[in-house]
């Protein structure tokens, strides 16, 4: 397109100068070739002057006076016409012979007219005896007292003005024709050398306006273009390179959010919705497609959130809330909105971060429980260690008969609490993973004989019946003995605890599928089934006061769960009222 305005333009102002040339100097020309003939018809009317002054002091009649015309116009190329002083025509080389004495008075031709007062006449003007325009020239003839016998009038048709101007144009158009060929050319050579470049150029641009941005700009051309092509080079350059650097932050942005394990809504500076993560989708069941441009409040149903989003986004600070939202049961979340800034400072947003302080939450409520709860089971053994002291201190210990037992009662509370703070001691070091015997290999049945044999006097004077069923060859653990040790006497503990007298205990040491199997199972009370899930709890007892009556804190399943759970195994239960109970510790292959 640039190309064809350049090549038009090019021939226009080549052909608008010759045009604006030949136009203005035309009259100008015209003028000058007017003059010129009308000077060449004065010289010659001068040198035929004294011959037709002689003729026409000698002879008015035409047919001589014709045939003299005639040949001065053959000769001057001129038409020439006699005219008498009265205006009458004599003759004419325009005009056959027969026809003069029918031609019109010319005394009152304006050439005539001025020859008659100046000595010569000229016009310019239509001949009705040719029906052309003429260049009229005019001088009078005289005779010997000066006086006007007639006039010699020579003319030319203005068309031999127009020939020469035709001629004197003709190297102007040659010259015209060349210079056109010339802003072809140029037009041609222009094109090549800056339209080129700049086609190239749009190229470019185009593509790096789809988002395609080249590198290298193969060919560079000379002159500004060239410098034009090298800056665009560059600035493609830097572009790409921004691009990638851009896409990249945006992607490692990106995989942040959505890797995070916190919820992360953002919203611009209308209240839109410009960016969930998975987490926030799956609380609010909604998908980033489905919310993107959304005003918070129809993304997602929670004024809380929206709330808090809407007042960062007014106060321009961070804000911070407690959260709780039922997804589908209770948990509490801490709510942080805070502002998006651009580079100038100016918000642009609002981002809101949703931590889940469910567990944290809980484990607060465990540890101010487990606070109550050891305080609790503490101060019942001191208290009753208290009251024996005070007895023992008012009198009681010179009395014979009964100071020996109020000191053994003291004895076994206090091994009691020895072995409950045992017990928390156990659990806290579990829990904290911290002072841990590292894990070594041994056979599990030894360990379980082990036990079997701490607790076989109990066994024996509750006339419980024992069945072991062991494996016969060794059956390999890695973990802690120590700790194993304890959770199988657990175990064993409850269900000598729990199981009436002449009940039976059948204790089991099994490899399955490559795992060792471990199971305790009595004939005992059982436990009823709405107690089953929180038996590994703390401090949890079916019966509190029956339970503590046996001498139980409620620790000891909590401890085994924990022992598995640090030996990536398991432990089940089964159990009916009445019927009894069966534990199964279950350890990895
Ligand atoms: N074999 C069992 N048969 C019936 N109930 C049981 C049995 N084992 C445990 N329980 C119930 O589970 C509760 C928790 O047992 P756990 O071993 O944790 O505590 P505990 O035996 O009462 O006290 P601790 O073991 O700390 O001395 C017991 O109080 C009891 O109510
Ligand atoms: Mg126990």
């Amino acid at each position: 397109m640039l190309k064809k305005i350049l090549f038009a333009s090019f021939i226009g102002i080549v052909i608008f100068s010759f045009l604006f040339v030949g136009i203005l100097s035309e009259p100008e020309i015209r003028s000058a070739i007017i003059s010129h003939l009308t000077n060449d018809l004065y010289r010659q009317a001068l040198l035929s002057k004294d011959d037709y002054t002689r003729l026409l002091r000698q002879t008015s009649d035409r047919s001589v006076i014709q045939t003299i015309a005639l040949k001065t116009a053959s000769l001057s190329g001129s038409r020439v016409t006699i005219i008498a002083n009265n205006g009458t025509v004599l003759g004419d080389s325009g005009t056959p012979l027969k026809d003069l004495p029918a031609l019109e008075n010319h005394a009152d031709r304006p050439e005539i007219i001025s020859a008659s007062g100046k000595g010569a006449g000229k016009s310019v003007r239509h001949s009705h005896t040719l029906g052309k325009d003429l260049i009229y020239l005019a001088i009078p003839l005289r005779n010997n007292a000066g006086g006007i016998i007639g006039f010699l009038r020579f003319s030319i048709p203005i068309s031999y003005a127009s020939d020469l101007i035709l001629r004197f144009y003709k190297p102007i158009l040659i010259a015209l024709v060349a210079a056109a060929a010339l802003a072809v050319l140029f037009s041609f050579l222009f094109a090549r050398f800056f339209y080129a470049p700049i086609e190239r150029l749009v190229a470019v641009s185009a593509k790096i306006a789809q988002g395609e941005i080249p590198q290298t700009i193969l060919h560079k051309s000379r002159f500004e273009v060239g410098i034009l092509e090298e800056a665009v080079e560059r600035m493609s350059r830097r572009l790409a390179d921004n691009f990638n650097k851009l896409s990249d932050e945006r992607g490692q942005m990106a995989a942040i959010i959505s890797n995070m394990a916190e919820g992360v809504i953002a919203i611009n500076s209308t209240g839109r919705i410009i960016a969930i993560n998975p987490v926030m989708e799956k609380l609010f069941g909604q998908t980033m497609p489905e919310v993107a441009g959304k005003l918070a409040r129809e993304g997602i149903r929670n004024n809380e959130i929206t709330g808090l989003l809407e007042d960062a986004l007014t106060a321009g600070r961070l804000l911070e809330k407690e959260i709780d939202l039922y997804v589908p049961s209770r948990k509490h979340f801490i709510a942080h909105a805070g502002p998006i800034r651009n580079a100038q400072n100016v918000i642009i947003g609002v981002v809101c971060v949703l931590y889940d302080i469910t567990e944290l939450k809980k484990l607060e409520n465990y540890r101010s429980e487990f606070v109550a709860n050891v305080s609790h089971e503490l101060k019942t053994p001191l208290a009753t260690i208290h009251s024996y002291v005070q007895t023992l201190a008012g009198g009681a210990i010179n009395d014979p008969e009964h100071n020996l037992t109020f000191l053994e009662k003291i004895d076994k509370h206090v091994l009691s609490l020895a072995a409950l703070i045992d017990d928390i001691l156990e659990i806290s070091q579990l829990e904290s993973k911290e002072g841990l015997t590292p894990f070594s290999t041994f056979n599990i049945i030894e360990t379980a004989n082990h036990a079997l044999d701490a607790v076989i006097e109990r066994i024996e004077k509750k006339k419980i019946s024992l069945k072991k069923e062991f494996a016969s060859a060794d059956l390999l653990v890695r973990g802690m003995e120590d700790h194993i040790y304890r959770a199988i006497l657990n175990l064993l503990e409850n269900a000598i605890t729990y199981t009436p007298d002449g009940g039976s205990i059948a204790v089991s040491c099994m490899k399955q599928d490559n795992k060792a199997l471990i199971s305790v199972a009595d004939t005992g009370i059982g436990i009823p089934d709405e107690h089953l899930p929180r038996i590994f709890e703390r401090f949890y007892r079916v019966e509190q006061s029956r339970s503590r009556q046996m001498g139980g804190t409620g620790l000891g399943l909590a401890i085994v769960k924990h022992v598995m759970n640090i030996h990536n195994g398991t432990v089940t239960i089964e159990s009916e009222v009445g019927k009894g109970s069966k534990f199964t510790l279950i350890f990895p292959a």
